[in-house]
């Protein structure tokens, strides 16, 4: 089956029919490749058996937000927030109002709004609860140069919709609901491009590159397949999944200085169409075993995809990253880069050794510095509107 691209930046049209063959959480937004997507009105399902916001279509905007438990707080606290959440949550997806709002975003849509959240290890442990084997403490990685207070945390809310404004509204009622028991440890904002999404292309990142291409298929994502658990995971985490998030700052003032040709056999795909080397479109298949007239590989052997490339189908992820751009560094250059999201059922079998294989080999690693890291259990759906995001870990 073809490749659909998921992940990379909000990639409107293939990612539509994508989640729309995913039985268990069809987004309303099942557009047609190429179909005009409208950005602001739509609404994706909160309730199902397993949360939206993953396998459903990348929107333009994402708030990731990280949550330290306070050292005073019960479980009996945590289950209230994650009931309040749940209740928020569910309203503000629909495009309902919510008691005591800001009231930033009155007036617009849910612009296809979702609501996200995970645990990290610390948190488990400290409830007690089975720690899933997959829920490890990510290793140290050649290259890394990770800032602690960028890392890590309790508790994660993943929020996309394609207004950035929808997003404000709903991070200040999540963030607000959680006061006295939850305490914000970091704070990142992504985005992707609009027109992209929009009629159904392939987004660039901030190096220019098509990004997303190769992702897990739709026929991937109708079975259980790399995304969601299976009954190796305790019991609280049935229809979860994992989330690894990288802050990967990118030094494009170098990247820039490279040319085009050197550009693409970093990669081992075309800038222009994205076609892997050696072919003519973006959708043709990366042929390791392709070489050039002179016998040298035609996707060189440090080549971000040959190396990136699933070994076998345990090392799949779906990624759903977005571009992020920050602070002035005091280099006077601006921090930015990719804010790499990948979901997979088992990071111990995927992303764990592909990042490690990429930071021994890939020549993109030259260009970029990774400054943040994190690994979360996102927890399963609400399979009806009774239920409450946690309630087999928190109750
Ligand atoms: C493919 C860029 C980091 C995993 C690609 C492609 C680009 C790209 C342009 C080719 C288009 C596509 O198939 O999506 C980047 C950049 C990164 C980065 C700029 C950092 C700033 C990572 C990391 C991982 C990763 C950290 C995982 C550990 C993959 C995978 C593919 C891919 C699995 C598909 C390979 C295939 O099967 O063809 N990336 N990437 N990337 N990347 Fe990255």
């Amino acid at each position: 089956s073809a490749a659909v691209g998921i992940g990379g930046f909000a990639i409107g049209g293939q990612l539509a029919g994508a989640a729309t063959a995913d039985p268990s959480n069809a987004g309303s937004s099942g557009a047609a490749p190429g179909a005009d997507i409208d950005l602001t009105a739509d609404i994706v399902e909160f309730d199902g058996l397993h949360q939206a916001g993953i396998a459903t279509p990348a929107q333009t905007n994402v708030l990731l937000t990280s949550y330290d438990v306070a050292q005073s707080a019960s479980r009996a606290d945590l289950a209230a927030v994650m009931k309040a959440w749940t209740q928020a949550a569910r309203a503000m997806t629909a495009g309902d109002a919510v008691e005591a709002g800001p009231d930033i975003s009155t007036g617009s849509r849910p612009a296809n709004l979702t609501i996200t959240v995970g645990v990290g290890a610390g948190l488990v442990q400290r409830l007690g609860a089975q720690r899933p084997r997959a829920l490890v403490d990510l290793p140290a990685f050649t290259g890394d140069q990770l800032d602690p207070a960028r890392s890590g945390g309790d508790i994660v809310v993943q929020m996309c919709s394609d207004d950035p404004l929808i997003l404000a509204n709903a991070d200040r009622v999540i963030t607000r609901r959680a006061e006295n028991t939850l305490t914000v440890r970091w704070q990142e904002q992504g985005f992707g491009s609009t027109g992209a999404r929009s009629d159904g292309r392939t987004g660039r990142n901030l190096m220019g590159q098509l990004d997303g291409t190769n992702n897990v298929t739709t026929s991937q994502l109708a079975t259980s397949g790399p995304i969601w658990v299976d009954e190796r995971d305790p019991g609280w985490m049935a229809g979860g999944t994992y989330l690894v998030v990288r802050r990967i700052r990118m030094l494009l003032g170098d990247w820039e200085r490279q040319n085009t040709a050197h550009q693409e056999r970093v990669i081992g795909r075309t800038k222009d169409t994205g076609a892997p080397l050696g072919g003519t479109m973006e959708s043709d298949y990366v042929d390791l075993e392709a070489r050039n007239a002179d016998g040298s590989l035609t996707i060189p052997a440090d080549s971000h995809v040959r190396l990136a490339k699933p070994s076998s189908s345990s090392e799949n992820m779906m990624r759903r990253g977005y571009s992020y751009r920050g602070a002035v560094l005091s280099d006077g250059t601006v921090d930015q880069g990719l804010l790499f999201i990948s979901f997979q059922k088992d990071p111990t079998t995927s992303f764990i050794p592909v990042q490690q294989r990429l930071a021994a080999h890939d020549a993109l690693s030259e260009f970029t510095v990774t400054t943040g890291s994190a690994l979360f259990a996102i927890l399963p759906g609400t399979p009806t509107a009774s239920d409450w995001l946690g309630s087999a870990l928190f109750a």
